[in-house]
């Protein structure tokens, strides 16, 4: 049984390294979590692939060595390596990759390749012990909008994604037009504090039906109006608050749609779009009665390694291992995800 867990998360441009420790029959607990963002990205509005691959390669040895002595136990102790398989930036995870299997093989310890998602939806589970399927999941990301149905873990039914932008990336690409700084999320967040809802009112794309988002048309609009205004200085603030008004509107929309189609009594927000506090509190709101909202923290759910060893766990528990042959894989499918359409052309057992 894989009861400590060392966790290696490089898909993107934070470096980072956790230790998780299962005791007894419960679920694994965060013993330590190094993360370590890179700067070198923010003078380029945007994460430079091959800058994020060398930033990985300096840092990461020093990260799995502070977060090891952070949780206070030997190298010994350590009895399985997770590593973020994919999707992301392929040179940049496949730093990470390779040196988890290096530390798995040169030890003689189980080496786990997890998906990021897979992560991602796992995290709310390290400080809620007790969070189990059947949920409601909206995953929200810089790269992924998804709403999912999990009946059990490892089994994903996909409801609906995005058809263009990730709700993440329409928060990076209206902050760069509205001139704040990389990633764009915590700094729309705090200015629409001081925006006034009804200055800018934004369409709300495929809010009314269905499970698909898309997010391209709105950044339009937003652009649109920058041009049109003539005092930008004083209208960002309302901007700000226009735009995520209706992105979170739309997702939570969709996610109250998705509790009363499902009739779960959970739904579990995940990714770095979840860290958004006016998101985690529309969604607490509107799903008053129907069902109790779950999100992890805000370190937890930006890119981390404690979620890749938490999920990793999980793989462990059942049996599962990766052999010396895993490989990065910049579009690795989500394991365990079925879609309507894949359900009903899938053949009758
Ligand atoms: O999950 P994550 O850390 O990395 C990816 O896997 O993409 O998500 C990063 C995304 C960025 O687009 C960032 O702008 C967004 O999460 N984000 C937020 C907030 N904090 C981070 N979006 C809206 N509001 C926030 N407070
Ligand atoms: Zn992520």
């Amino acid at each position: 049984m894989a009861d400590v867990v060392l966790g290696i998360e490089t898909s993107c441009d934070e470096t980072s390294a956790a230790v998780v420790v299962a005791t007894g029959q419960r679920p694994p607990e965060v013993a330590s979590l190094v993360i370590l963002s890179q700067d070198v990205h923010r003078v380029f509005g945007g994460v430079v692939p091959e800058l994020a691959s060398r930033a990985h390669l300096t840092a990461l040895p020093a990260v799995v060595d502070r977060a090891i002595a952070e949780a206070g136990i030997p190298w010994s102790a350590i009895d399985a390596v997770a590593v973020t398989q994919g999707p992301g930036l392929v040179g940049a995870l496949l730093v990470g990759v390779v040196y988890a299997k290096g530390l798995a093989y040169a030890a003689d310890r189980a080496l786990i390749g997890v998906h990021h998602l897979e992560g991602h939806l796992f995290a709310p589970a390290l400080e809620d012990p007790e969070l189990a399927p059947p949920f409601v999941a909206l995953l929200v990301s810089g790269g992924h909008t998804m709403l999912l149905d999990v009946p059990a873990w490892g089994r994903y039914h996909l409801l609906g994604q995005t058809r263009d932008d990730a709700a993440g990336e329409a928060f990076d690409k209206v902050a760069s037009l509205l001139g704040l700084e990389y990633p764009g999320g915590p700094p729309i967040e705090r200015l629409a504090r001081g925006g006034d809802p009804q200055r800018f009112q934004f369409p709300r794309p495929m809010r009314d039906s269905g499970f698909e988002f898309s997010f391209s048309g709105l950044k339009t609009a937003v652009l649109h109006a920058v041009r049109a205004s003539s005092h930008l200085e004083q209208d960002r603030p309302h901007l700000a608050r226009g735009f995520q008004d209706a992105v979170l509107d739309v997702l939570v929309t969709k996610l109250e749609r998705a509790v009363r189609t499902t009739g779960h009594s959970t739904a579990v927000l995940g990714g770095g779009v979840a860290c958004s506090k006016a998101l985690s509190t529309l969604a607490a709101d509107r799903l008053q009665g129907l069902a109790r909202v779950a999100v992890a923290s805000p370190r937890l759910n930006t890119d981390n390694a404690a979620m890749i060893a938490r999920a990793g766990w999980w793989h462990l528990s059942r049996g599962e291992r990766s052999d010396w042959t895993l490989d990065a894989r910049a579009d690795l499918p989500f394991p365990g995800l079925t879609s309507s359409m894949t359900r009903s052309q899938a053949p009758h057992p």
